[in-house]
């Protein structure tokens, strides 16, 4: 019988440092056939483990079709992350999962998409705009909001070049705290809605950040026609098992490992208001 706590061996083929806390692993899976089978969707995560030390929810951030690779962002917060961050290409870690639900994406063909970030949370997004870059005539019109606290704390910087020349695509970013090196926009991620047209009746937006940024963008949503079910936010909670068993990432009668971490605010709003600590 499979054992799902039995986590596999990953292999680092290389880093990219993305900001002073944070990196993304580039893995590929000792086991080569488990690689072109893990079976993943946008949205979902991965419970990454350093024998010894710990284990921790990571959010895909490669897309399904770079299989066998899998890329994890990851941002040193404590003690497992930072060990992480020691690591060098060729060291190990082990893998367990996929877990939780992913982002709606065959249902949302052809209408207009809008992506909204702040800081570590464009990761998630990104496997979900890899894949939607990669069937680009499926979809309307895509924009990407994306902001974080200083310029060296924006992820993928040189991808996002790339993300900029795809036709239809508009790419928005700002940062709280301006430096020499930055000509954009400058304050929090709503700044950005003075810049755009976000007006909409069907489009999709897809959200990931920290709770009070994630407040604000709900608000800006609402007033922009935006209907709470094609709202998708993507929740962090403490977990432990990452499988509904332990209990320790319930909001209200949900389990953050299994019932998300992919959540539309028409759910949301059901959820007890102290818990979902978001709106
Ligand atoms: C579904 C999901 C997806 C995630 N995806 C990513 C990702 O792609 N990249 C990434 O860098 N991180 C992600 N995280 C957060 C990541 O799991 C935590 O930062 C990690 O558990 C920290 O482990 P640690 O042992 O290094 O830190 P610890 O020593 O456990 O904690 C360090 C600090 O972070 C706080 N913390 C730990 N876990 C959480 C949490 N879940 N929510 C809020 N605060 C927390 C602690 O209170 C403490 O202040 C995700 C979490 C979830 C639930
Ligand atoms: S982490 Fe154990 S039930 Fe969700």
């Amino acid at each position: 019988m499979k054992n799902e706590y039995i986590p596999h061996p990953a292999i680092i083929e290389s880093i990219q440092k993305e900001s002073f806390d944070t990196k993304t692993l580039r893995l590929v899976f000792e086991d080569r056939a488990l690689g072109n089978s893990f079976d993943y969707k946008p949205g979902q995560f991965v419970q990454v483990s350093l024998l010894g030390v710990g284990e921790a929810p990571i959010s895909v951030t490669s897309c399904p079709a770079q299989r066998p690779i899998l890329e994890l962002t990851i941002r040193a917060a404590g003690k497992l992350t930072r060990a992480i961050h020691e690591l060098e290409p060729g060291d190990m870690v082990h893998i367990r999962g996929p877990y939780g639900n992913c982002f709606p994406f065959e249902e949302v063909k052809g209408r207009d998409l809008y992506f909204v970030a702040g800081g570590i949370g464009l990761p998630p997004l990104r496997s979900v705009i890899k894949s939607v870059f990669n069937q680009r005539e499926d979809f309307a019109r895509i924009k990407i909001l994306y902001g974080a606290k200083k310029p060296d704390e924006l992820c993928f910087k040189e991808e996002i070049k790339t993300w900029q020349q795809i036709p239809d695509v508009e790419v928005l970013l700002t940062v709280d705290e301006a430096d020499e090196s930055w000509q954009g926009n400058v304050g929090v991620v709503t700044t950005l809605w003075d810049k755009t047209d976000m007006v909409t009746s069907d489009g999709v937006a897809y959200v990931c950040g920290p709770p009070i940024m994630i407040r604000f963008v709900i608000e800006k949503l609402q007033n922009c026609g935006f209907k709470d079910e094609n709202v998708h936010i993507t929740l962090e909670r403490y977990m432990k098992c990452g499988i509904g068993k332990c209990g320790h990432c319930n909001i209200g009668d949900k389990f953050v490992c299994v019932d998300g971490p992919v959540f539309s605010y028409g759910e949301l709003k059901k959820l007890p208001e102290k818990e979902r600590a978001i709106a």
